[in-house]
């Protein structure tokens, strides 16, 4: 719990105003260089796996096809390793600049030795990843990959041209959006997609400050309180996350029209809880899931 407040209190402080936002993000993309080098690929290549072979189970991927990556963080990992097995073209949006050129040349030189990374070692695939790990900028591996970077900062995916992606995913970023923007996304990863086209997305429905005190804390720790309780203490601007749950993004992608296919829920024990009134129409079940994955497609 200590710890768990803690982090909320110092993200809180930075949360204040421009400048501490801005520190914050100086600070993190630092330090949180190191801490990724250290944790390894393992879990990005599970998950990159994970969602290549959605994308082919589901048709969702084809060659010439247009595919937009919402919340490329970083290393662009997602787009990059899809873009490694297929000839797509790939469009990557995120909200700030928070690009990594030497962690995500790292992270391919990694993907080359990796056990699991399911390619020839003389096949493009592995020439691919070759390029990646050795180009001199950003600019250059746009240029080589025919890949395209957007910085939307309203978040909402407004300024995309209609029916212009085959293909719409995220992964581990739609928790990040405000709230109040959900809706208007949605609507517009509908308006961008091609009749026919697929959506995937992986949602982190746990707490994310729970991950600062993981041996303590339950994933779900935050359904203990209140919205006047959450907003007060724990809520901030540098971290955010919603609170939205697996049902009420179900219902969010069907409202605005999206036919779900497939949906996967990962989950933790709440017993141990005690939960806040606010949840009291969602089922156990419900609350129970930390990552939601769901694959939509768009009536054609
Ligand atoms: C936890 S990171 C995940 C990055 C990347 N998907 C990965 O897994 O490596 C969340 C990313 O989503 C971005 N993001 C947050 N809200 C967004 C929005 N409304 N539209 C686009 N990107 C957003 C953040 O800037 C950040 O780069």
């Amino acid at each position: 719990m200590v710890r768990y407040v803690l982090a909320a209190a110092v993200l809180k402080a930075f949360s204040i105003n421009g400048h501490t936002r801005r520190l914050y993000r100086a600070l993190g993309n630092r330090f949180g260089q190191r801490r990724r080098r250290r944790a390894g690929i393992d879990c990005y290549v599970e998950r990159a796996r994970f969602l290549d072979e959605l994308c082919v189970r589901h048709g969702a991927i084809r060659d010439g096809g247009r595919v937009l990556e919402i919340g490329t963080g970083w290393v662009h990992w997602y787009s990059l390793y899809l873009r490694v097995f297929h000839r797509v073209t790939m469009t990557m949006v995120d909200v700030w600049d928070n690009r990594q050129l030497a962690a995500m040349k790292a992270m391919f030189a990694d993907l080359k030795e990796h056990p699991a990374a399911g390619f020839d070692q003389d096949g493009e695939a592995a020439a691919i990843v070759e390029s990646i790990s050795s180009v001199g900028s950003f600019e250059e591996l746009y240029d080589v990959l025919d890949l395209d970077y957007v910085i939307d900062g309203s978040g909402t995916l407004r300024d995309l041209a209609s029916e212009s992606f085959d293909t719409v995913f995220s992964f581990h970023v739609l928790e990040h959006v405000r709230e109040q923007d959900t809706d208007e996304m949605i609507a517009n990863m509908h308006r961008i997609l091609r009749p026919g086209g697929c959506l995937i997305h992986q949602i982190g429905i746990d707490d994310h400050l729970s991950h600062y005190d993981r041996a303590r804390e339950s994933p779900k720790s935050y359904l203990r309180y209140s919205d006047g309780v959450w907003r007060t203490f724990f809520q901030n601007d540098v971290q955010y996350f919603n609170r939205l749950q697996m049902s009420d993004w179900l219902r969010a992608f069907r409202a605005h029209g999206f036919e779900l296919v497939e949906h996967r829920a990962g989950s933790c024990s709440i017993d141990s809880l005690r939960i806040a009134r606010k949840y009291d129409g969602y089922s156990k079940e419900d609350l129970a899931c930390t990552t939601l994955t769901i694959v939509c497609r768009k009536v054609a």
